[in-house]
């Protein structure tokens, strides 16, 4: 699987060969590990400059609607806004989404980023770990807690990668850079895309259930942008998986930032397939369904009001991706800090107008569901095969 990892081919019967070959990179491979640097800052520089955005399928977040409280009986500077996720309390419910590692710039990227997470008290995910993988000296790009000892640190490698990784050099990996919690990530829609991508994505469900029954670290089922349906949600929590990331549609489409790279019928597949994905909304409410403990509402935030629609309807924290690289590409790390700050300023002045004092009583708040977000949600009997 290439992905959001490195590129060189990952078929089972190569994966001990692989490991074993980390000292002494023969030419095809050197040559696979400059692609794969090649690639990951295509990514980066497509992400912050390019339109990735989805068009037409929003997150549908907006189709939830708080009533309005007059006479909210709160000191909006009193209101707690924090949260308790895997042990480790944030400041304010969002984390930081995976997004980079494996090279000079993705280091200077996680560092960036880990700095600011770190100073303002809420949680972050490193970009895929297959790098790291296969040339340990590219461990240093990934690594961030010299700058963020206590930040709610989240790992990250692809489900067909660690299909073919045996489960001690994932935990190896995840130790190395003090990761809380490793996110398994799920792209079929970009790896069919991808002109290098993946075809053969036998064994993800299997995996999931053996890293979460062999690794000492909470397992979090990540996707990419596509979300979570009724069923992927099921069958996660069936096989032990307690944490998802639903990464829903309405934010970065993984099938644009590939269609700008790929040529040809790729090209052509993109744009068929450049909608394609669950509203990041209705992601939450399947997982939340379910029974899952931690949600993450990645795909599309944008706003503190974004995150309240998310715990409104079940999940646990926001993820934000490309708005903070783009931020960070904009106005430095001080760009990131803003974007926190100004999540926290809207997450609070919408928790005073539902009248909420802390994040509980956000959730349980009055609301009603718009006709856009109802399908989705009766929807789901359809998926239950
Ligand atoms: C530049 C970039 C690189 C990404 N790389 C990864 C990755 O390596 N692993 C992963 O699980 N998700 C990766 N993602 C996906 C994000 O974590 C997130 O799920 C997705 O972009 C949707 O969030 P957004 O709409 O806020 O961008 C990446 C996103 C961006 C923008």
């Amino acid at each position: 699987m290439r992905g959001f990892g490195p590129s060189s081919t990952t078929h089972r019967v190569r994966s001990d060969r692989r490991v074993s070959k980390q000292e002494k990179p023969d030419v095809e491979e050197t040559l696979e590990q400059d692609r794969t640097a090649t690639r990951k800052d295509e990514h980066i520089l497509i992400a912050q400059r390019e339109d990735v955005g989805f068009h037409r399928t929003g997150t549908l977040l907006d189709g939830v609607q708080f009533f309005h409280d007059s006479l909210p009986d709160l000191d909006i500077d009193a209101i707690d806004t924090s949260v308790q996720v895997m042990g480790k309390r944030l400041r304010i419910p969002l984390m930081v989404a995976g997004m980079t590692g494996g090279t000079d710039k993705a280091r200077d990227i996680n560092k960036r980023l880990a700095e600011q997470v770190q100073g303002y008290g809420c949680a972050m995910g490193l970009g895929s770990q297959r790098a790291m993988l296969e040339q340990p000296a590219l461990s240093a790009t990934y690594e961030v807690r010299d700058v963020a000892p206590t930040m709610l640190l989240f790992g990250n490698i692809g489900v067909i990668q660690a299909r073919d990784t045996p489960t001690a050099a994932l935990r190896e990996m995840s130790e190395r850079v003090g990761a809380d919690a490793l996110c398994v990530h799920m792209n079929p829609a970009q790896e069919v895309v991808q002109p290098e991508g993946d075809r053969d994505f036998r064994g993800g469900l299997e995996t999931m259930g053996r890293l979460q029954s062999e690794l000492p670290i909470p397992i979090v089922a990540k996707e990419t942008g596509c979300g979570v349906s009724p069923r992927t949600a099921q069958r996660l929590y069936d096989m032990g998986i307690r944490h998802v990331d639903v990464s829903g549609s309405g934010g970065t489409s993984w099938v644009a930032v590939e269609m700008k790279r790929a040529r040809g019928t790729k090209k052509g597949l993109g744009e068929l397939l450049r909608e394609w994905g669950i509203p990041t909304a209705a992601s939450v409410v399947y997982a939340r369904r379910v029974g899952m403990e931690t949600i993450v509402a990645t795909g599309g935030i944008q706003t503190g009001l974004d995150i309240a629609r998310a715990i409104a309807l079940g999940a646990t924290i926001g993820g934000m991706a490309r708005p903070v690289l783009q931020a960070l590409d904009a106005k430095g790390a001080q760009g990131v800090w803003e974007v926190l700050e100004r999540i926290e300023r809207e997450l609070r002045a919408v928790m005073l107008l539902v009248g909420a004092a802390n994040v509980e009583a956000l959730r349980a708040a009055p609301k009603f569901l718009s006709p856009e977000l109802r399908p989705w949600l009766l929807g789901e009997s359809n998926d239950r095969r």
